[in-house]
């Protein structure tokens, strides 16, 4: 009986043991197969990135939520944004959406508005209008407004343009006699009175011009300028003070900055979309989507009806070998039997803008689909023609997207839905005549926002810009605040005597 019941016990011990091992073994491969993926995915940056497609799918959130058919329309595949994104609760969320008023572009508080004050880094021209071949005329770095404008060059150049157009604004604002109020930003001399830091750099010009390498040389020019202005922006004073977090810096075109932001990410930056970034140095907390600057032009006096546009969906874009490949294949040929669906790859962009314009403006819906970044230009172009965009790329992230419900004149189709047989065109045939219009209406009054001009106008894409990141700003005060409040004997109140160099934070422990 005892005997037996030690053996029991001894047992119960002896798999309780292996049991353990057994489970530790476990956990260890499941961490070792973690960290392998972690590695794989990304060998081109910081080790310690995550990359956005390991982590756990979030879309799960909005399939709860697809009762109605339209019930999709809403849903963004969006993994920052923890809020389930339904319409419903969208339309709730307490910003400064107004129902009647929709996109305010008007500021939060009625009265008097408040303008974002920055303080722009005085770089040498190579930086910025050097890059445009303009040449320092002996009265600094910056270009006199009131005589010449820099040219900025034609073709597909324009689409990351956003860089010239914001630096005019700001120029514009001390040069230009004009009444401050007008304008969402102004520029000011004394740092210390700015709400945010911006820093000049036209790195997407930058990378479109100078990222290939001479034989001769070792590294490109783009790479050298990124090195050289990662030096000059980290010892200035004004980054020393905040450790960068209050700083604003130009990354539109998905390619650029890929050395520099490894080192300046504590920024905001102002991006095109998030698809080559990982997570914990570029997301939509932080950062600010600004968007393309449309290649076709605006269609003004627009009487086009429901009915002229004898197009129901359009869609010409490049194959991509990459992951937007595929779904644009299996796209066409879902459509490709249907006669009122016009779906053609090849560049709209040899020579075919006037066509492509011609298209969309012929076209009730035009597709948007996820190429080999989550963003495109496309989608200016579809609103800039007033047709609706269709829009099927679940990592997109859209420009103001806190003061604008997109859901008003767009359609999101989840790439899974949009893949199934007959799924997409049912969907599409089955928005009306009133809605459609109303939905085209609506793309009438949000066009402005999408527009890039100097001098910018009220409401125009420079100033919603600014707007955007002013509404960043509060956060980046709050995070420079946190970040001071160990190194407070040392910067003081005089920023001049700043002696020593905390260390910054490592991206994971940053929030
Ligand atoms: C929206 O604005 C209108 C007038 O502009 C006002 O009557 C209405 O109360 C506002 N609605 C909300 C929810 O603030
Ligand atoms: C800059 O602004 C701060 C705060 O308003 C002020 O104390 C300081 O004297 C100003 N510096 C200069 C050079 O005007
Ligand atoms: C649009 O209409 C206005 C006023 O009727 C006219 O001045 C303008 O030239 C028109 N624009 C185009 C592109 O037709
Ligand atoms: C940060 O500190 C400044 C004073 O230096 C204060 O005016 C501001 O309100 C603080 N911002 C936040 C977000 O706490």
């Amino acid at each position: 009986m005892a005997e037996r019941n030690v053996s029991h016990s001894h047992f119960k011990v002896v798999s309780r043991n292996s049991l353990l091992s057994f489970f530790s073994l476990i956990t260890m491969l499941f961490m070792m197969s973690w960290l392998f993926i972690l590695r794989s995915t990304r060998p081109e940056d910081n080790p310690n990135a995550i990359d956005r497609n390991a982590l756990p799918d979030s879309n799960q959130f909005s399939t709860m939520n697809t009762e109605s058919p339209f019930g999709n329309r809403a849903i963004l595949g969006n993994e920052q944004d923890l809020e389930p994104t339904s319409h419903e609760t969208k339309k709730t969320l307490p910003d400064e959406t107004n129902d009647s008023g929709k996109c305010s572009t008007k500021p939060r508080t009625s009265g008097k508005k408040s303008v974002l004050k920055i303080f722009m880094y005085d770089l040498p021209s190579e930086f910025h209008f050097g890059l445009l071949d303009w040449k320092e005329e002996g009265h600094g770095v910056w270009p006199d407004l009131r005589t010449k404008l820099p040219h900025y060059p034609g073709g597909l150049n324009l689409q990351h343009s956003i860089e010239y157009w914001l630096t005019l604004d700001l120029l514009a604002s001390e040069q230009l006699p004009e009444p401050s109020d007008s304008r969402s930003a102004i520029r000011v001399h004394n740092s210390s009175e700015a709400d945010v830091i911006f820093v000049p750099f036209f790195s997407s010009l930058s990378y479109n011009r100078f990222s290939r390498t001479d034989p001769h040389e070792k590294r490109s020019n783009n790479k050298v300028l990124q090195e050289k202005v990662v030096k000059f922006v980290t010892a200035q004073l004004e980054w020393k003070r905040s450790g960068g977090r209050d700083h604003v810096i130009l990354a539109h075109h998905p390619n650029s900055m890929l050395d520099a932001r490894m080192k300046l990410w504590p920024a905001t930056f102002i991006l095109s979309d998030f698809g080559r970034y990982p997570p914990n140095i570029a997301n939509v907390e932080k950062d600010v989507i600004a968007p393309y600057k449309h290649v076709v032009e605006c269609y003004e006096n627009d009487s086009s009806t429901f009915d002229s546009r004898t197009t129901l969906l359009y869609f010409q874009g490049a194959i991509y070998r990459k992951d937007g490949g595929h779904v644009r294949q299996e796209l066409f040929y879902l459509l490709k039997e249907e006669k009122d669906v016009h779906f053609s790859f090849g560049s709209a962009q040899k020579g075919g803008v006037k066509d492509a314009s011609a298209g969309m403006r012929s076209s009730k819906f035009c597709l948007n689909i996820a190429g080999d970044t989550p963003s495109s230009n496309r989608l200016f172009d579809a609103i800039a023609s007033h047709c609706v965009p269709v829009i099927i790329s679940d990592e997109i992230e859209l420009p103001y997207e806190d003061a604008i419900d997109y859901t008003d004149f767009c359609i999101f189709v989840r790439t899974r839905d949009a893949l199934k047989k007959r799924f997409l065109i049912d969907f599409v045939r089955s928005v009306k005549k009133d809605e459609w219009t109303r939905m085209w209406n609506r793309l009438k009054q949000v066009q402005k926002f999408y527009e890039f001009q100097f001098p910018s106008k009220e409401a125009d894409a420079v100033q919603m810009i600014w707007q955007a990141v002013a509404r960043k700003a509060p956060l980046m005060r709050l995070k420079t605040n946190k970040s001071r409040r160990f190194f407070r004997s040392v910067y003081g109140t005089n920023m001049g005597n700043v002696r020593v160099k905390p260390s910054l934070p490592t991206p994971k422990n940053f929030w």
